[in-house]
């Protein structure tokens, strides 16, 4: 055979797979055959009408030595790789050894960013396998310390920017953005990157690996995910002096231009992709998150993870407790320490589930106690020094009191929820006392990073005779306490937010009203085995996270069609089913199915393909 072939007969289409009957294609000239516009089985992709090099230059279908022979000459990168071919597993297997060279997180947190500008499945595939020990890379904490050196480790852009600057011209900005299909955005302004305060444009880091998680832990296709960073400048003086800065260096400006430039991006987003586009505030300073989500919660479907995400899953741990404790909800009585925006919007959400549960409002706002930096929250605080969000809770009728111990024994809480960032406040004596007071008492860590926990795991347990139900913001080691082994739980943001996309992004979800944030903490503590909780925990194990991120969606997606809040129509009878013919997959396309017979004209002694 010379090198003049042909190809004949039925073929598929590169896009959708469907077989049309094609004459005659000197294989010259075939990049692979297209139905015409509007006849694909599945409107999808449009890159295979790409050849050469650039197919390896596109994260979306590289594939690396992946690539067949059939693709290698079809594709017209033949010559362009090395000639062994290797199976993803065993691609897996190499990325692996190298990522285990590094032993600086952050050296590994590089090292997936340019994997995922290299190849998008290889990438997802090794988040998604190792979940529990690539999570913390690829975001808290790791992509905290990515964020304070952004300007230097930048290597490609990623992600959307529009600045103060742009006013008036956001839709042209937006219809830069290459994909025609986003379903999901998050967006940030910088200002509150987790603890690190201010980092203006750097923390585009956030809303890049918040989505990363989107489609490793809920299977949403990167392409239709898009992170926006809206730069209105910093009041980081370190950064503004930092020639390596990639935003803008000017202070932030507020007021007026700022309140138009969210208005005018919302207004974009909708414009340019759509009302049911996904679009989730991330890491905005309080003084603009709570006004912001109340302002478009009802206009757009928006939502804080910072306020509405914590909430989820910190009630969804207080739920899951009862099981242990053998107690109801409506019987706790619950102390936070910390009265901020994540104890505020936890005691918000709680108060709604004790109302849930049958109990009248004025008995539920009896038993949430909040303390703060000046000491217990009562009606004798100076007018307006407390906010509307926890205000409500100020007890009136109790003394004054600023000592967290103090407090500790007037309430005999039954649950302690820690959220102000002090560590060790729960002290041995806190601890024994709780254990004095109820069988399991409920002892929740929340605080971020590790350094900053109110107690450790370990304190918890050895201080109650292994008895705490014990919760904590970062990750800590199973502890052997008494010959029991006890496998504290992470409260960690991603048991809901991934799955609350998922639902919005498979059902079309027009708003999510604060009935849905409930409903997802509920979904979340059933999915706690009673093995789970024998073991200590009180959320299911993170490795399990894309199943519960599913099952989640597919609760949720119920709850939206009841609540009459999903646009997709018909109603999908099976959820779970719809959702999942729906998500990612990291395994390889095979751009030349194996149902038609490739002619081998490089290596005629090639043992694969029949030839023609
Ligand atoms: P924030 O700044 O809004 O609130 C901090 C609160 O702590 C304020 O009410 C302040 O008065 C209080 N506080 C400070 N010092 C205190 C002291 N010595 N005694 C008593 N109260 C004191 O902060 P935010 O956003 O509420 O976060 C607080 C902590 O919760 C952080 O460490 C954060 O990492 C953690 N967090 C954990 C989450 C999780 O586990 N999923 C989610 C969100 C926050």
């Amino acid at each position: 055979m010379s090198g003049q072939v042909s190809l004949r007969g039925l073929l598929p289409c590169l896009r959708c797979s469907g077989l049309q009957k094609v004459v005659w294609i000197p294989a010259a000239s075939f990049h692979g055959t297209l139905h015409l516009r509007g006849e694909h089985k599945v409107d999808q992709i449009g890159y295979l009408r790409q050849r050469g090099i650039d197919v390896l230059r596109k994260p979306e279908i590289n594939k690396g030595m992946a690539f067949s022979l059939a693709e290698r000459q079809i594709l017209g990168i033949h010559g362009l790789l090395p000639p062994a071919i290797l199976s993803q597993d065993s691609q897996v297997k190499r990325l692996k050894a190298n990522l285990n060279k590094y032993d600086d997180p952050l050296q590994k947190h590089i090292y997936l960013s340019t994997l995922q500008d290299r190849s998008e499945k290889l990438f997802y595939r090794i988040l998604k396998e190792d979940i529990e020990n690539i999570l913390p890379i690829v975001y808290t904490p790791t992509v905290g310390l990515a964020c304070l050196s952004y300007g230097l480790i930048y290597r490609k852009p990623k992600g959307l920017y529009v600045t103060v600057h742009d006013l008036g011209h956001v839709y042209e900005i937006l219809c830069n953005w290459p994909a025609e299909t986003v379903k999901a955005i998050v967006v940030t302004d910088g200002e509150r990157i987790l603890g690190l305060g201010d980092l203006g444009a750097n923390g585009m880091g956030i809303p890049v690996g918040k989505l990363a998680l989107y489609t490793a832990l809920a299977g949403i296709p990167p392409d239709q995910c898009l992170p926006i960073m809206l730069d209105v400048g910093t009041n980081n003086k370190a950064l503004l002096e930092d020639p390596l800065y990639i935003g803008l260096r000017h202070e932030r400006i507020r007021g007026e231009r700022y309140d138009a430039l969210i208005d005018e991006f919302m207004r974009a987003v909708k414009k340019r992709w759509g009302q049911d586009t996904l679009i989730q505030f991330e890491d905005f300073a309080n003084q603009n998150a709570y006004r912001l989500l109340d302002k478009y919660r009802t206009q757009y479907c928006t939502f804080n993870d910072d306020i509405q995400g914590t909430a989820a899953v910190a009630v969804a741990g207080l739920i899951a407790s009862t099981r242990v404790t053998k107690k109801r909800l409506s019987e706790y009585t619950f102390l936070f320490q910390g009265a901020g925006s994540a104890s505020t919007g936890i005691a918000n959400l709680l108060l709604r589930a004790l109302i849930d549960s049958g109990l009248p409002e004025q008995q539920a706002l009896e038993k949430i106690y909040l303390f703060d930096i000046h000491g217990l929250l009562t009606q004798d605080r100076p007018k307006g020094s407390l906010s509307e969000s926890n205000a409500k809770f100020a007890k009136s009728g109790v003394p004054n009191m600023t000592s967290l111990d103090e407090v500790v024994e007037f309430i005999k809480p039954n649950a302690i929820i820690g959220a102000a960032g002090v560590a060790g406040v729960f002290s041995e004596r806190i601890l024994k006392a709780m254990a004095s007071y109820h069988e399991r008492p409920v002892i929740f860590a929340l605080s971020n990073p590790t350094s900053y926990a109110e107690c450790t795991a370990e304190q918890a347990y050895t201080h109650t005779q292994g008895r705490a139900v014990f919760a904590s913001g970062s990750p800590f080691s199973p502890v052997e306490y008494d010959g029991k082994v006890y496998h504290p739980s992470q409260g960690n943001n991603s048991y809901v937010f991934p799955g609350i996309a998922l639902a919005v992004t498979q059902f079309d979800i027009r708003h999510l009203p604060e009935s849905f944030f409930l409903a997802s903490a509920k979904y979340l503590a059933e999915m706690v085995s009673d093995h789970d909780l024998a073991e200590g925990r009180v959320y299911p194990p993170l490795s399990h996270i894309l199943q519960v991120s599913i099952k989640m969606a597919t609760q949720i997606g119920g709850f939206a069609y009841r609540e009459n809040m999903a646009l997709v129509y018909p109603e999908p009878i099976d959820k779970e089913q719809h959702i999942r013919d729906g998500i990612y997959s990291t395994d390889y396309e095979n751009f030349v199915p194996n149902m038609y017979e490739w002619p081998d004209v490089a290596y005629p002694d090639h043992k694969g393909p029949r030839k023609f």
